[in-house]
């Protein structure tokens, strides 16, 4: 280990050396489009550092070697340890407003005859955005009659195991009003005391699928609203304006795009009209007031 090591990174362990850090900025921007910027090397350094434990590797030039040999096996090792993944229940709850109060009724009145809701949580993380979706459909969409169905994707197929499980630490529920508490939830018992399990009603609604959004998409949409909220965040300009243009033709005409507080499609090529704070609606379809 290098004497520096402490100084650099503030722990013990190796050191991510320049060049293994322009090798890992390179992998990462290529296969998904997250742009590491030259100040993120102690980010890098730190979260990898638990991904070498793992392999039992003692540098990151081994583990630079590993990730050449095992080419796309250990991507997904390497893209789990660097994304991140925050996200909590009715985060951004504005858009859950606007779902209820026009977004799912305009794709009701849009799909009558179809009788066919859809909704996409791009980039899900640990799936508490697709059950709020969940949570608010099953509030405002009658329960006789309509297929409303969720697809929640992210890159990351350890947060998406985390989903599908749809079992939550109480502290990430306490801040919830008490009903919707008692209405979306169960209290877990046996090897699940003291979590909150969302209720298999809810759970029903929703599919998690491991997906890059920079890859090919398997589904054919269209989706009436896509949320894909703090994710873009992570991508240069024409990824991001590339990814929007495709989520465009995913969305039903009239449907709508709600991205992050953070991000903007300000500058960007896309044929997207912004209708309120982050929510943006394709042409097309009965707009909200008009
Ligand atoms: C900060 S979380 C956002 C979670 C949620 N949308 C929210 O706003 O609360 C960002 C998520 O984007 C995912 N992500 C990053 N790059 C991606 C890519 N190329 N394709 C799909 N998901 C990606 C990460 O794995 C992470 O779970």
């Amino acid at each position: 280990m290098p004497e520096n090591a402490f100084l650099e990174t503030g722990c013990y362990g190796p050191v991510l050396e320049d060049s293994e850090f322009e090798f890992i900025r390179h992998v990462v921007g290529e296969n998904a489009g997250i742009v590491l910027g030259p100040n993120k090397r102690q980010l890098v350094q730190g979260r990898l550092a638990r991904r070498l434990r793992e392999l039992g590797l003692r540098s990151y030039q081994a583990y630079c070697d590993h990730l050449r040999r095992s080419g796309p096996e250990e991507l997904v090792g390497l893209i789990n340890a660097l994304t991140t993944n925050v996200t909590a229940f009715f985060r951004e709850n504005h858009h859950f407003e606007a779902l209820a109060s026009y977004m799912l009724p305009e794709a009701m009145l849009r799909n009558a005859s179809s009788r066919r809701l859809r909704v996409w949580s791009a980039g899900c993380s640990t799936g508490e955005e697709a059950y709020c979706v969940a949570m608010t459909g099953v509030d405002v969409v009658p329960p006789a009659g309509w297929d409303f169905k969720v697809l929640a994707t992210d890159i990351d197929s350890e947060v998406i195991a985390f989903a599908q499980q749809g079992v939550y630490p109480l502290d990430r529920v306490a801040s919830l009003p008490s009903e919707r508490l008692r209405n979306s939830f169960q209290k877990g018992g046996g090897a699940q005391v003291g979590k909150a399990i969302v209720k298999a009603q809810l759970r029903a609604i929703v599919t998690f699928r491991v997906l890059n959004l920079l890859h090919a998409w398997p589904m054919h949409g269209p989706f009436d609203v896509i949320l894909c909220r703090n994710v873009m965040i992570y991508f240069d300009q024409a990824t991001r304006e590339r990814l929007v243009n495709r989520f465009t033709e995913m969305l039903a005409p009239g449907g709508y795009l709600c991205i992050g507080h953070a991000e903007s499609l300000h500058n960007l090529d896309a044929p997207l009209r912004a209708v309120g704070r982050t929510i943006y609606r394709r042409s097309g379809g009965e707009a909200h007031g008009s």
